[in-house]
């Protein structure tokens, strides 16, 4: 299995051959994820003082940020520090749509962006549980913001200034993994969907599909037989490097790192390129119906 695929690209907004998005479209999708070793992130000289742990919230780790609202949360920044970091990550947003669109144009027609994040604290800290601790292998699913089936896909950039690795480990292809723990995973309780949603705990209606990759997330991290014993691939991510990942469909954890940018984007099934590589229709078909 090659996990990743090494693109040789530098700008956020390359040309390329006529043949290369169709490709790297392919790869992506089929969970192989495109390693950007010459694609930094610059920060200005300016903005080098924002690269300190001392501007996160404590209760929340992670800073984001809304390309939609340009809403900065979760940081002890206020006034001009806090526009600062709003700049930096809206000018994230920007590159990393512009690189997906570059990328994978046949996407461009569906793809919604979300929200930016800024992770300025070492990733090998305490977590508050395990459900919420990203160093064990997981795919990702959100409890309160279900994605009705639409895919998740993530930019990553390493901007440590210090020339120190973010590390990940990747675990074994969705198709190996799902059945697993499919077993194991009840179907949800008939209205639980319609309560979750009328008690705001979700933010619209946890489908099927949700259902069964919150359970999927959750039974991975849960179980601590399969984090020690399922096949791994450990992976050392440069500072200044980007990579772009289905985090739906690639088993995914961060051992250690610090300072590091990200963009989400969610696509409808239906924009892929090969829709049947999808984590929905995986699942569809190793349960025999539809799940959203
Ligand atoms: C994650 O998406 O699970 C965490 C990845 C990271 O912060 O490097
Ligand atoms: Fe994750």
């Amino acid at each position: 299995m090659l996990f990743l695929i090494t693109l040789g690209i530098s700008s956020w907004n390359p040309n390329l051959d006529s043949t290369q998005p169709k490709e790297y479209t392919h790869a992506l999708e089929s969970g192989r994820v495109p390693f950007l070793p010459h694609l930094s992130f610059e920060i200005a000289e300016d903005e080098r003082y924002l690269l300190s742990p001392k501007w996160s919230d404590p209760k929340a780790k992670n800073i984001s940020y809304d390309p939609q609202t340009e809403l900065v949360k979760h940081t002890s920044a206020t006034g001009a520090d806090k526009e600062a970091i709003g700049r930096m990550m809206a000018r994230y947003a920007d590159y990393a749509h512009k690189l997906v669109e570059s990328l994978f144009p046949a996407y461009r027609r569906g793809i919604r962006i979300g929200r930016t994040s800024y992770r300025p604290a070492e990733a090998d800290g305490r977590s508050s549980s395990v459900r919420k601790d990203d160093r064990l292998l997981h795919v990702d699913a959100f409890a309160a913001s279900p994605v009705q089936g639409e895919r998740i896909l993530r930019i990553f950039s390493n901007i440590n200034p210090d020339g120190k690795p973010r590390e990940w480990t990747l675990g074994e292809p969705f198709d190996l993994l799902a059945p697993q723990f499919l077993p194991k995973i009840q179907r949800p309780i008939p209205g639980s969907s319609w309560l979750l949603k009328t008690l705001g705990i979700t933010k619209g209606k946890r489908t099927e599909y949700d259902h069964y990759m919150l359970q999927l997330h959750d039974q991975e991290k849960l179980d601590s037989n399969f984090q020690q014993t399922c096949p791994k691939r450990f992976v050392s991510l440069p500072a200044g490097s980007t990579w772009i990942v289905y985090t739906d469909l690639v088993p995914h954890a961060v051992k250690s790192g610090q300072f590091c940018l990200e963009q989400t984007f969610y696509l409808p099934v239906e924009s892929m390129q090969e829709p049947d590589l999808s984590p929905l229709r995986k699942l569809e078909g190793l349960l025999g119906r539809k799940l959203v």
